[in-house]
């Protein structure tokens, strides 16, 4: 049985005092015994990390904390990039690797994201590994082949041992920040895909074991029917994260 997982992306939102205001809210909204149910964590900007850390430090609170991107190197020359002991050290426990916006907007490519998998594993942090094709990649009905590779390469040179602390995000890029959700057939269909692709990798029991979230539009009016699919184990949220009360509700969603 995988434990759900309900994950908010900040994105490039909320100053300091603002990290601060939303991380509190969202610790006094979420009940300590829902989070036997589900795992939930906030993806803050780096700047916002240790704040939102010290809040829920000081309310003892077991909502984890994770990072948007890092970079595969411990330390040197790379200004800029923030690594994977450094997120280590402030209490990260997850970070997000290739999202779309990174790969579409920064040029990240496959192998960059391998090699931060491979970092964030050696480091002790869970990677959520995002994959999703592009509207004209569904238009010309290519997408199962292309979500399936960017698993692929995304997760090459990993064992069973490693994927254990490893989550998938599949989310579809004409789905994100648009409105337009993936019904939960559509969104199914590619999650089904990337957990035969898992079996094909690491064996039956680890692609059982492993967590797929979907991400892209979720929102409280769509989140039951996309949670009721089979191999949906969860979201990763942008717009909905940043309010409290909608986050909560797709938490609470998830308990169910
Ligand atoms: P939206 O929920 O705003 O569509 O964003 C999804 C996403 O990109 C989360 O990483």
């Amino acid at each position: 049985m995988r434990k759900r997982m309900i994950a908010g992306n900040w994105k490039m939102n909320n100053t300091r005092p603002e990290a601060v205001v939303l991380t509190q809210e969202i610790a006094n909204r979420v009940p300590a015994a829902w989070l036997d149910q589900v795992d939930v964590v906030i993806i803050p900007p780096f700047i916002d990390l240790l704040p939102a850390l010290t809040v829920l430090d000081f309310d003892k609170n077991e909502i984890a904390v994770g990072a948007q991107n890092c970079y595969w190197e411990d330390h040197g020359a790379f200004t800029g990039e923030v690594s994977v002991p450094m997120l280590k050290d402030l209490g990260v426990t997850y970070c997000i690797v290739g999202h779309s916006e990174r790969r579409g907007l920064f040029g990240e490519t496959d192998e960059d994201v391998n090699k931060k998998v491979k970092a964030l594993i050696a480091g002790g942090i869970t990677p959520i590994m995002c994959c999703g094709e592009s509207l004209g990649i569904r238009d010309a009905g290519e997408y199962i082949e292309f979500v399936t590779a960017q698993v692929d390469a995304g997760l090459a040179g990993l064992d069973d041992i490693d994927m254990k602390n490893v989550v998938v995000a599949y989310e579809p890029i004409w789905a994100i920040g648009t409105g337009r959700t993936a019904t939960p057939e559509q969104a199914e269909e590619v999650c089904a895909a990337i957990r035969a692709k898992l079996a094909d990798m690491f064996g039956a029991e680890t692609a059982e074991a492993t967590r797929i979230l979907y991400g892209g539009s979720m929102k409280p009016e769509n989140v039951d029917g996309l949670l009721a699919m089979e191999d949906i184990d969860g979201g990763l949220i942008g717009g909905a994260s940043l309010k409290s009360n909608d986050f909560k509700a797709l938490i609470e969603a998830a308990t169910k």
